[in-house]
This record gives structure tokens, sequence and C-alpha cells, in this order.
């Protein structure tokens, strides 16, 4: 039973409650006095207890722990952040301050955000309600129950009010406030304060506060210090970047410098890699090499196909080609779908080599001479007529399990019980290849002596694990937990490598023993010094990261450095074991046969470039939790983030040098005011460097983007394009600000190379540069890269907008073959469908009132409910759709206020921009807009 202290009417407590509700989960109240001596320490309320002496103390965590089941979108993570750094402590001081204008103002400017992404239905309102909604709910819910409060408040947000309203009429919302009665109005809130003992002391800085911008450091003002250091770096900086190393072949790793081994996973030969899996290992992977090699460490990065196994030898049997013809001819597919991808691999691989058998049958001999494998015999099917011992999936027959009659149970499972199998206990089993009964024969396989390896396995967990992602460490542990057994390494298949002992010769090695050695055969295909990486010399430090999905964690954290520690030839073990979570598509699965989601080479055919695919794959790289792709997202990130905020910004920059300067970096006299905004900036550049370094790829992106947006707004308050009509002084001014920007956006061509390599480089191209940069994470530094006089090259917009028409396409067109006949062919409009679900709905009430069985219309039901999410999902798209045109209504009129006293041109411009409205693009709105301004 769970039990939350909660002093009597916190309006912190309710959202504890609301999530146990979502969460189904009891929880006792316990009301206690703020000073009651009994309290745990830190003697704050509300907490929750989960466990004798296991309290959590932060409501919005405990709410976390109650609800989450749900999906988090990234958003909610924004959302939460903001409630706890902004939201809450401001208005909180509503119960002390009622009458201080600054609050209220501050209060205001909060609720007007919310009001607006309310409006623009992101993320606040979906149908699924998600933890940040409950936390931010709560946290209103005094405001609004109080007829005062509301009225003085909430009157100017009707889509807020309306939210409030109806997420309260909830059940789960609603049987929470019965639990716990709240007094709305002030006095809830002094509650809170109270509970939080933070009454007066968490006085929040209002000047500093910016209500809609990333708010982790929104209450944190800019100090003197970083002033100080920004002025220091921008004079002298220059001098303490090391120049970029020129790239050479081989890499080696060498003596007293930063070396840095990279893996990600090998995918399997036939598989072909959808989204999730490249995100998962080798998209991430590149990311952090291309940092890594920014920062001038010596870098590898290794991967290939995993090439043996049965099957690959199931796979050849249906497309009629030998093992070896597959392999090639997948092997080509992962090749052109990583290449178009810009994944760049030192070297990319197969296992397939004649270095990978002679390491793998090392590996064997080492450890059989170290007395680490042992003989066991095995129970098999043998095909006699075939002439081959059966892997699992080459028989099928009845399911063994009682109660089951299902007859083509697999070797490794009953699709009809859903039970594991053991494929010698399957009745009546027949060979898939001849269909005929094969026999059972009990042959001798190695095994891994992993019960003889655990000691020294727990000895070097202890020494690395504290480097790999959290998922990785949970799972290495639950392994380690439930203590290893031996594990076969042989079988009696044909392809494979064979195993080099006279007795076992018909034997190969199962797959999973040889695939993790194809990452050192691999290094050996690239360089005959290999052992360079893998037995680096005791003066030299390797780092080695290996990168996966979390199902491959047990293989790199347990069996792979099992064998590596048993053959005790110093090689080198995992020190960063960086595993992701799944991504999903859409909320579903991916899935190749029945045709849903994106798969590796569906990705070149949607005429999105690869670069906007991986901004968005890392935007929501599955990191602690699942996370999902979403067609309606990618687009509004790609439009929002890429093209209004980063594009935005680096065309502004380079435009004006054009337009104003001649093409020439102007001089620059910096201010304090320039000064301040190069500290935000290396602010934000140290949380790029240090997520980077802890690869959390996500948070970087979310770093590098509020430059831009910084970039925006000292462009947006400065104003260059009115100072350089102006006095001498001003032009003066103007030259420094954009001076200023130019060289911003060559750092911001530095810190999006990871990310996005084609737009790095083409941002290189228009500043007229060759090269990038070096990161010194030691002392990452904003400084006068480009100087004065330098000429920079043509400016043109990044990246295009995802239009509205081409995301129903594709959206339409990865949603599996299982979707309805009648709509596939019909334009999906809200009338068809509306008149389509009308007929359905009469199809099934016919069908339902004439008595037929539940078989005949419960499949009729199926059809009508999806056309009404289908419904749903193109209402939701074109309201998208709607906000966006709304969005372009509103730059139109600020581009009319930018230009204010050149009134005649206004109507020019007025009309220009409306009769191109409806296919106007950002890049040409960016330019007209840019053309105006400098007339
Ligand atoms: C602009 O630059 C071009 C070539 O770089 C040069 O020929 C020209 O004189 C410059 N114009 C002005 C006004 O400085
Ligand atoms: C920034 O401006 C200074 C002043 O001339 C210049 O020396 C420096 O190279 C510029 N840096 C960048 C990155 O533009
Ligand atoms: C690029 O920069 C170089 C060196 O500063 C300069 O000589 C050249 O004219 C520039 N190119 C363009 C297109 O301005
Ligand atoms: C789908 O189309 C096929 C053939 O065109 C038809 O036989 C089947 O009944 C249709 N299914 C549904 C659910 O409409």
């Amino acid at each position: 039973m769970l039990t939350l202290y909660t002093n009597d009417n916190n309006p912190a407590a309710l959202k504890i409650l609301i999530a146990a509700n979502f969460g189904k989960a009891d929880v006792n109240v316990q009301i206690l006095q703020v000073n009651d001596k009994s309290l745990e320490e830190p003697k704050i309320l509300p907490y929750l207890e989960i466990a004798t002496n296991r309290c959590i103390f932060i409501p919005n965590t405990a709410a976390r722990y109650l609800y989450p089941s749900v999906r988090m979108e990234h958003d909610c993570e924004h959302w939460i952040a903001w409630e706890s750094t902004i939201l809450s402590p401001l208005i909180t001081q509503i119960g002390a301050n009622t009458k201080s204008d600054t609050i209220k103002m501050s209060v205001n400017a909060c609720l007007k955000y919310l009001n607006e992404n309310i409006k623009e239905n992101m993320p606040l309102v979906d149908n699924v309600v998600q933890v940040c909604d409950i936390i931010i709910w709560s946290t209103l819910y005094p405001l609004y129950k109080d007829s005062n409060l509301a009225a003085e408040y909430l009157c100017e947000f009707p889509e807020l009010t309306n939210w409030l309203k109806s997420f309260g009429d909830k059940k789960e919302f609603q049987k929470a406030l019965a639990t716990m009665k709240i007094n709305a109005g002030t006095a809830a809130y002094i509650a809170l304060a109270n509970g939080a003992k933070c009454t007066s002391n968490v006085a929040v800085n209002l000047s500093n506060l910016n209500i809609t911008q990333s708010p982790q450091h929104a209450v944190e003002a800019i100090t003197t210090d970083e002033i100080k250091a920004a002025r220091e770096a921008w004079f002298s900086g220059a001098e303490r970047i090391p120049q970029p190393k020129d790239e050479v072949y081989p890499v080696l790793p060498k003596p007293g410098e930063k070396n840095i081994l990279i893996t990600s996973s090998l995918p399997y030969v036939n598989n072909v890699p959808h989204l999730g899996n490249i995100i998962g290992c080798v998209l991430s992977a590149d990311v952090f090499a291309r940092f890594s090699r920014l920062c001038n460490y010596n870098t590898l990065y290794i991967c290939g196909t995993d090439e043996y196994g049965t099957a690959t030898e199931t796979k050849a049997l249906e497309e009629g080609l030998t093992p070896q013809q597959i392999c090639d001819k997948y092997f080509e597919v992962h090749n052109s779908i990583y290449r178009w991808f810009n994944i760049g691999f030192d070297y990319f691989g197969r296992t397939t080599t004649p270095e990978q058998t002679k390491t793998v049958q090392e590996m064997f001999l080492s450890l059989n001479n170290n007395g680490f494998m042992q003989i066991q015999a095995i129970d098999q099917l043998l095909c006699e007529h075939c002439n081959r011992y059966l892997a699992d999936r080459f028989v099928e027959g009845g399911c063994p399990h009682p109660g089951c009659k299902y007859e083509d149970a697999r070797g490794d499972q009953c699709d009809g019980c859903g039970k594991l199998v053991n494929a010698v206990e399957l009745i009546n089993p027949k060979c898939k290849v001849c269909s005929k009964t094969p026999v059972i024969r009990s042959s001798q396989q190695y095994f891994l002596d992993l019960p003889k390896l655990e000691p020294l396995l727990l000895h070097w967990m202890e020494k690395s694990a504290p480097g790999w992602s959290h998922n990785a460490n949970v799972i290495a542990r639950s392994w380690m937990k439930e203590g290893l057994k031996p594990r076969c390494i042989t079988r009696d298949l044909k392809w494979g490598i064979p195993v080099p002992v006279e007795a076992f010769k018909d034997k190969v090695f199962y797959v999973w023993f040889d695939a993790p050695i194809g990452y050192m055969s691999m290094t050996e295909r690239y360089t005959k010094e290999w052992e360079k990486w893998w037995r680096p010399a005791p003066d030299t430090e390797v780092s080695f990261y290996q990168f996966m999905a979390k199902d491959n964690v047990p293989f790199h954290a347990v069996m792979f450095p099992a064998m590596l520690l048993g053959a005790n030839k110093n090689y080198i073990t995992v020190s960063h074991l960086m595993a992701t979570e799944y991504l999903n598509y859409e909320d579903g699965k991916f899935s190749k046969s029945r045709g849903i989601g994106v798969f590796g080479n569906d990705a070149q055919d949607t005429g999105i470039p690869s670069d906007v695919w991986r901004f968005y794959l890392l935007y929501i790289r599955p990191e602690s939790q699942d996370s999902s792709f979403s067609w309606v997202d990618l687009a509004t990130k790609c439009n929002s983030e890429l093209l209004n905020n980063f594009g935005n910004f680096v065309n502004r920059a380079l435009m004006f040098t054009e337009k104003f300067f001649n093409s020439t970096v102007p001089v620059m006299k910096l201010t304090e005011e320039d000064f301040i905004f190069l500290a935000t900036c290396t602010r934000e550049i140290k949380g790029y460097i240090s997520s980077l370094e802890k690869v959390k790829l996500r948070d970087g992106i979310r770093s590098m983007l509020s430059i831009s947006r910084h970039g925006n707004q000292y462009i947006q308050s400065t104003q260059p394009w009115v100072l350089v009509k102006g006095t001498d002084e001003q032009k003066e001014r103007a030259a420094t600000i954009i001076g200023v920007c130019c060289n911003m956006t060559y750092l911001l061509a530095t810190l999006l190379y990871p990310y996005m390599p084609e737009a790095s480089r083409t941002i290189k191209e228009q500043l007229n540069v060759t090269k990038l940069p070096v990161i010194v994470p030691s002392n990452p530094v904003i400084s006068n890269l480009l100087q004065s006089g330098h000429k920079i090259g043509k400016p043109a917009p990044l990246f295009t907008k995802i239009e509205q028409d081409r995301l129903e396409e594709l959206k339409h067109k990865f949603a599996g073959k299982q979707t309805i006949n009648s709509s596939n062919t019909e334009v999906l409009d809200v009338h068809h469908l509306e008149k389509a679900i009308e007929k359905q709905g009469n199809k099934v009430r016919t069908l339902k009132s004439s008595g037929a069985d539940k078989s005949v219309w419960q499949p009729e039901v199926a059809i009508l409910l999806s056309l009404k999410k289908q419904l749903e999902t193109v209402k939701t798209t074109q309201k998208v759709s709607k906000a966006n045109s709304d969005n372009h209504t509103n730059r139109i009129s600020n581009i009319t206020t930018e230009i204010g006293d050149v009134k005649k041109l206004e109507q020019e411009i007025q009309n220009q921009v409306m009769n191109s409205l409806n296919s106007i693009k950002e890049n040409t709105y960016n330019s007209l807009k840019e053309y105006f301004i400098s007339l």
C-alpha cells in the first residue's frame, strides 16, 4: 500500500492522486501538519511513501512514478520542467502577494503561453491524458476553481479554461477531488508554499524570467563572470583553439591522446533495417563519432553485416540462391541505405571473411585452452532425407502443450497457444523442406562455461558498468543476478564457421558466438595494425563505445566480455555500452510483412533529405523510454525548428551580410549587449558538449536549437536592418551585430555537423570557409573565428517546408496493407469519410437488429471504428494545416511592423505576400522579406 503524506489543501498532493487514479494505484492519504514531528526528512510535504523508509519527495516525480505507462512525448518533458521551474514558483506567490502587479503580469504571461499552446493543439490537448497534463492542471486548479481569481486571470483565455473544465470532468480527476478536498484560491497556494517551505525565500527574479524559453535556464540570470569570460574568449579564444587534424589512413590510437573506438551492433544481413534500427545503432554511433572527430580525438568507427546463421539459410532456400549469394545481395542493400543516411563508418565490413574465420577459431582455441569450454550432449532433430539437423525454424509439428491442439507449431513457439516449444517435443514433427519425419539424435556440442567465467565478469562489471547507459546497467545486472548457465556455442549446421577440432569438423559456431568477433575481424580488414586498437599498449588509453538497441545488451554486456576476458590476451572491453529503447511507428510496431512503417530503402523515396530524417530521428531518439515516429510531428519539427528557427537565423545573418555589407564580414565593436548574447550562447554550448560527451544526443540537439533561437531574438531586438539606415554610429552598431551573427553561424555549422552533415557543409559553403573549428570540451568558448573583411559565399535557404499534401500521402503510403479496401483508392477527405461512416453505421445497425451472430457483425464494427479513427486523423491534420496558415498570417503582420515607417511599401508587400500565400514556401517568403527590408 502506498501512502501519500500531505498538509491540508495542497494542490501538489492532488496531482499525485490523479496520477494514481490513471495508473490504477491505491494510495492512502494521511493529512499532517507542516511542522509535525513525525515528518520524514527533509520535512516537506507532500511526499509519497512507496515502501518502508522509501519516499519520493518531489511531487512531479511521484506523479510520474505512479503513471509511467503512457508513452511520454518529449514535449511532455518540456511541460513538466516548465511547470516546476516557471509556473509553480510564480503561481505560488499569488498566495502571498495577491496585489503585486509584477506577479500578476508574469502569471498572466504564463497563462497566455499555455493558452496559445492549447489552441495549437500541441501537445497539451491530446486524447491521451499525459502526466504533464495532470501536473499543470493540478497547479492551476485553485486558480480556476476560485471565482475571483478565475475572473481576474482566466477570462482572456477561453481555450485554457475549456481545457481545465474538460479534464476536470474526467472521472480520474473527480475521484481525486473527492478524496482530497481543495479549498480553491489563495489558501491552496499558501498551503503549497508552506508544504514546500518556500513562501518567501524562493523569490523569482522576475526581470530575468523568460516565460516561453528553455525552462532549465530561465530563472538563472547570466552572471557578470560569464560575461567577463565571454569577453576574454572573444578576443583571445581563437589562439587557444587547435587546428583540426588532417584526415589520415589508417586512424590509430596514440599514447597521451584521446582514442575512441566505436562500434554499432551488426545488423543481421537479410533484415532490411527500419527507422528504429537506424536510430538504435548506426545513426547514434555516427553522431557520436562525428562529434568525437570534431574534438580532434583519434576516432575509429567500425560496423558491418552479420551474415552466418539459420535465417540466412532459410532466406536462401526461399529465394533459390546460395547463402553467400543472399549475403552479397543484402550486404549491398545495407551498404546503400547507410550511405544514403550519411553514416560515416571508417569501415563497413562483413562476417564472411577469412579474417573472421581465423579470429573466431583463435578465440575458441584460447577459451578452450584456458579451460572455459565444456562438451555436453543435446537432443536435436535430424532429417535423414535432407541429411541435416533441423534448426527450430526448419521444423513444424503438433503443439506438445496439453489442451492445445494446434497442428502447425513451430520449432521454438506455438502460434496457437503462444507458449514456447522445445523442438524435440513436437508431436509428429515434419521437416519444412521435404515434409518427411525427422528422427531424434543426441549430439555433442561445445558450451561456453559461463559459471566459471562469472567471478571474472563480476569483477570487470564493477569497474565498467558505471560508464554504461542506465538500461544497459539494469539489463546486465538482472542477468548476473539470475546466475549464468553454460551456453551452447556450436550447431550441426552448414552455414557458419567450422569448429577447429577434428571430432567436430562437421559443426559450425553458433551465430551469437561469431557475430561480436566481427568487430575485431572488421578492424583487421581496415588495418593490419588492428591490434593497436584491440590490445592497446600499456601507455595508450582507448575508450570503447558500443551502440545498440536494448535487446542486444546481454550479448555485449555479458557474453562477449566473458569471451574477451576468458581469452586472457589483454583485449579491450566495452567502457561505454550505450543502449537505446525502442522506436515505435505511429504508436504501433514496425512490420515489414504488413508493410507498416518506413524502412531504410523507403526513406530515400520520400523526397525528404537524409539530413532531415537524421534530425528528426535524433530529436526523438528513444533515450530513456520508448518513443514514436509520427509524420505530423516530423513535419511540425522540420517546419518549426529547422525552417523557422535554425534556418531562419542562418539565412538572416548571411543575407544581411550580403545585402548591407557587400558580402564582407564587417568590422565589429562589441558592447555589453553583445557579450551578454555570447555568454548566453556559451551556456548552451557547454550544455551541448556535456550532453554529447554523455551520449545524450537528444539534449544536444535541443541546446543547439536554443542557440539559434537566442540568435533570432538578438536580431529581433537589435533590428540591424533599421540601424543600417541610420546615423554612422547606428551603422557601426549594425555592422557589429551582423558580424557577431556571422560568427555564430560558423559556430552553429560546427555544432550541426554531427547531426546534419550535409546542411553543415552547405553553411560552410555559404560562409566560404573550408574547415570547421575544433571543439575543445575543456574550454568551450565563442571566439572570433571569421576575421573582419572575410568574403562570404552565396546565401540560400537551408531547408524546405514539408507540405501538408505530401505528408498525407506519405502517411497513407506507409500505414500498412491492412487499411480497409474502399478507402485505399479514394481521396480521404472529410466528406467521403463521413459518408462512409454513415453507410457503415447503417450496415452495422441492420446486422445487429437482424439478430445475426456476433461473428458476423463484429468485423463490420471494426471497419466502422477504423473509419472513425481515420476521420479523426484527417481532421487533426487539417487543424494543423490551418494553424500553419494562421502562422503565415501572423508573420505577414510581423513584416508589416518591421518596415514600420516605410508606409508606401506596406501595401505592396501585403499584396505580394498575399498573392503568393497559397503556394508560398518558407524560403521564398524569407527572401521576399529580406528583399523588402533592404529596399
Ligand atoms: C563589393 O565587392 C566587390 C568584389 O568583392 C568589389 O569589386 C566592390 O568594389 C565592392 N563594392 C563596394 C561598394 O565595396
Ligand atoms: C567574429 O567577429 C570577429 C570580429 O572581427 C572576427 O574576428 C571573428 O572572426 C568572428 N568570428 C566568427 C565566427 O564569425
Ligand atoms: C572566399 O574566401 C577567400 C579567402 O578569404 C576569398 O579569396 C574568396 O574571394 C572568397 N570567395 C568568394 C566567393 O567570395
Ligand atoms: C476487399 O476487397 C476484396 C476484393 O476486392 C473483397 O473480396 C473483400 O470483401 C473486401 N474486404 C472488405 C473488408 O471490404
